[in-house]
């Protein structure tokens, strides 16, 4: 793919409108951070890592508004963007995660230089995208390992370039996969109600001309009783110290009938996606979306007027249910606390 789903271009964010894609690539280009921020809330940026990259550079964006090097003034302004970034979306970790890491840098601002502050910012944006690409490399390096020789994989959602700073999670194993010549094939659940699977998982197979097929949801379970499927691979939006996982609601759907069928499924995720904090799942704040996402399809209604709509953007696959979790710091496996504890003791 030579368009990149975000960059920082002189002073700007360049970005692809992901809801336009595949029918159109549309880019756009913002230097105000409420439009940024805009495009966070409605996924024309998406994905946890990408999320976070893009909030960085939202507050590098911020700061080149600011006239004075008066520092409690310039710092309560910039607080005042983190907020409204914060506020975009709530369950994917990587955006308090890259927040948290420019708040740093305006603390750490001693100076009452204006431009030493936004070429910090800048540069620690800068760097936050950089790692995301690298982390992607490692995911992928540490969970092909994983994959049997010849194999078919299911996914859920997009977790690829469109996702990352990088190649992707998930994806990124499974295009890695394809090009050393273990993947035979990829199948690729559609994920209602925003089509992240059949829009631009969809697109990306194709860009890399990885033989894929497109299923609906529901079929999963049909083709896991076939034997079609090796392993089921997906990303993570966050994950608790126990292992549990955030990620696109229908992915506690499929991790149970790959349980059930005796399939791995491996959730992948640089950790940045995971919540030292948290203890559990339970306690993932997970995002409503408008009813309208759910009863509306390409904004024409398939339901009857005034339906009822649950709308969870995302759910949480309990441990159990899951084989591995593959981090750019190596391969995490049952019991999670444990084996979570322990990468946390290293970073
Ligand atoms: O609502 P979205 O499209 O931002 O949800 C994205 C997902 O759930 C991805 O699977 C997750 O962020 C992992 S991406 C590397």
């Amino acid at each position: 793919m030579a368009m990149k789903p975000l960059e920082w271009i002189n002073g700007k964010v360049r970005f692809l409108d992901q809801t336009k894609l595949p029918l159109e690539e549309v880019v756009l280009s913002t230097d105000d951070v409420a439009e940024l921020a805009e495009a966070i809330r409605r996924l024309a940026i998406r994905g946890a890592p990408l999320i976070g990259i893009a909030a960085a550079y939202g507050v590098a964006l911020a700061s080149l508004q600011l006239k004075s090097g008066e520092r409690d003034s310039a710092r309560a302004f910039l607080q005042s963007t983190i907020d409204l970034l914060a506020s975009t979306r709530p369950t994917a970790v990587n955006l308090f995660w890259a927040l948290k890491r420019q708040r740093r840098i305006i603390d750490g601002w001693e100076t009452n230089s204006i431009t030493d502050l936004q070429h910090r910012l800048i540069d620690e944006a800068l760097l936050i995208h950089q790692e995301d690409y690298a982390m992607c490399e490692h995911i992928a390096v540490f969970g092909v390992d994983l994959l049997p020789q010849n194999c078919s994989v299911l996914t859920h959602c997009n977790s690829g370039i469109l996702a990352t700073g990088g190649r992707g999670t998930a994806l990124g194993i499974i295009t890695k996969a394809w090009e050393i010549g273990k993947l035979r094939h990829v199948f690729i659940d559609e994920t209602r109600p925003l089509f992240q699977g059949a829009r631009l998982t969809a697109w990306e197979m194709n860009q890399a001309n990885v033989p894929a097929t497109l299923i609906v949801d529901n079929t999963a379970a049909v083709l896991m009783k076939q034997g079609k499927i090796d392993a089921v691979l997906v990303g993570a939006d966050r994950i608790a110290m126990n292992g549990d996982a955030a990620n696109k609601v229908g992915t506690y759907n499929t991790a149970i009938i790959a349980k059930h069928h005796g399939i791995p499924l491996y959730v992948a995720a640089p950790v940045s996606t995971m919540d030292f904090k948290m203890k559990t799942g339970q306690d993932i704040p997970i995002e409503e979306r408008d009813g309208k996402e759910v009863s509306e399809v390409f904004g024409r209604r398939i339901t009857p007027q005034g339906m009822t709509v649950y709308a969870p953007a995302f759910d949480v696959t309990p441990n159990e249910l899951i084989s591995a979790i593959v981090t750019n710091r190596g391969v995490l496996f049952p019991p999670f606390s444990d084996s979570i504890r322990v990468l946390l003791s290293q970073i």
